[in-house]
């Protein structure tokens, strides 16, 4: 008897043990509950501007971040329903334990461009095992920087030479990432960029901004290897997505665009040293009211670059404004329609002849008012457009 009661304290002093663990493991810290932020569109997230005026403000976000990165055990952060200010922030690892990032609410950019000391608003940085999921938005608050800055076509060359890009979010060396049912709106400049990452996943992931807001990319990727991004939904006023050098391993699956540029490689052969892109897989997407559909853009330069194993399939055409241009790649199964005559273009420098294109089921309906849909190969050397 005495035997069997020991047995059974036993099991239940583990299991309370257990219990205990999984409680630790779980707990979530709560940016509000915990940390003292505020949802009320004016309490900084992140740090105060001025240090002198905000001695005692808490940094909530930041200080969140601070505890679930030093913990040795998973930690859940969570940043509740309703709206909050967010002047800037850096979450840098290398973190001890899995970090999950629950963002429930909005969180709002600063509407002043010149606000951002840096090009760049919520970054994250060298992190493993992250995953930021949630349904909530990161609010870029770009619509009045776009007048200022959109007209003049020397800002782009300006911007994209000096890195100064005005970026909602950043994933910068993240490694074994999912991003999940998260919407970036209005951003000021690029909505996404990731660089550095290594078998990240941004699933039904949502881009936001007017149809003729200016260099608002919606996922721009470089030099990255085994990235994701699967059944997502963007609407901006640049390329939906943009693909610079040193991407690896690239699927791009179930993702509507529109509207917007379409989807793009490149440009590249613009700087030295790139590094080339390869293994890409665009399938089971949906463009509509794009002005290029899906192209790869070269620069006919002094820099050598490659762009191989690309390939575009079950692709889904509405009234594109513009048309295909592509190179070294296959392309299966494109249907939709196009509003003007020559909805293939494919382009190559003078130096190279284009090698193992391969088209097969392209099916595309003229609906403007000139002639046939046609396939076409153009001049060499021709200028891209950015
Ligand atoms: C990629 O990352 C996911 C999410 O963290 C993880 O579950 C998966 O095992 C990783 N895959 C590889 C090959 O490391």
């Amino acid at each position: 008897m005495a035997n069997k009661i020991n047995v059974v304290s036993t099991i239940s002093t583990i299991l309370l043990i257990f219990f205990l663990v999984v409680q630790v493991q779980s707990a979530a810290l709560d940016v509000v509950t915990k940390f003292g932020a505020k949802a009320d569109e004016k309490t900084d997230l992140s740090k105060a501007s001025d240090i002198e005026t905000h001695f005692n403000t808490l940094m909530p976000l930041l200080d969140a971040w601070k505890e679930a990165c030093a913990s040795a055990t998973p930690s859940t952060i969570v940043i509740p329903k309703g709206a909050y200010l967010l002047s800037q922030a850096t979450l840098e690892g290398p973190c001890k334990a899995p970090i999950e990032l629950q963002v429930q609410g909005t969180v709002k950019a600063p509407t002043d461009p010149h606000a951002f000391k840096e090009p760049k608003w919520i970054e994250f940085y060298k992190v493993e095992n992250f995953k930021m999921l949630g349904g909530g938005v990161f609010d870029g608050q770009g619509t009045g920087a776009y007048k200022r800055e959109g007209c003049d076509k020397k800002d782009f060359f300006f911007y994209s030479i000096n890195s100064e890009i005005k970026q909602n979010i950043m994933f910068d060396y993240l490694t074994n990432a999912i991003i999940q049912d998260i919407t970036t709106r209005d951003s000021k400049q690029f909505h996404v960029n990731l660089l550095g990452c290594k078998n990240i996943t941004l699933e039904r992931f949502s881009v936001r901004a007017p149809k003729d807001s200016p260099n608002t990319d919606g996922i721009h990727i470089g030099r990255s290897d085994g990235v994701n991004i699967i059944n997502s939904d963007i609407r901006t006023g640049d390329d939906c997505i943009s693909i610079g050098d040193g991407t690896k391993h690239l699927d791009i699956k179930d993702v509507t665009c529109g509207p917007g540029h379409g989807i793009s490689i490149g440009s590249l052969g613009k700087f030295e040293n790139e590094e080339p892109v390869e293994g890409i897989t665009v399938s089971k997407c949906s463009l509509s009211d794009t002005t290029n559909g899906v192209r790869i853009k070269s620069w006919a330069g002094e820099f050598p670059g490659t762009a191989s194993d690309i390939h575009f399939e079950d692709i889904t055409m509405k009234n594109e404004e513009s048309n295909v241009k592509l190179s070294k790649i296959s392309f299966k199964n494109i249907h939709g329609t196009t509003a003007l005559s020559e909805v293939v273009k494919i382009i190559c420098s003078g130096k190279f002849s284009y090698e193992n294109v391969e088209l097969a089921d392209i099916d595309i309906t003229y609906s403007g008012p000139k002639g046939p849909a046609c396939a076409a190969p153009v001049p060499p050397n021709p200028t891209p457009t950015v």
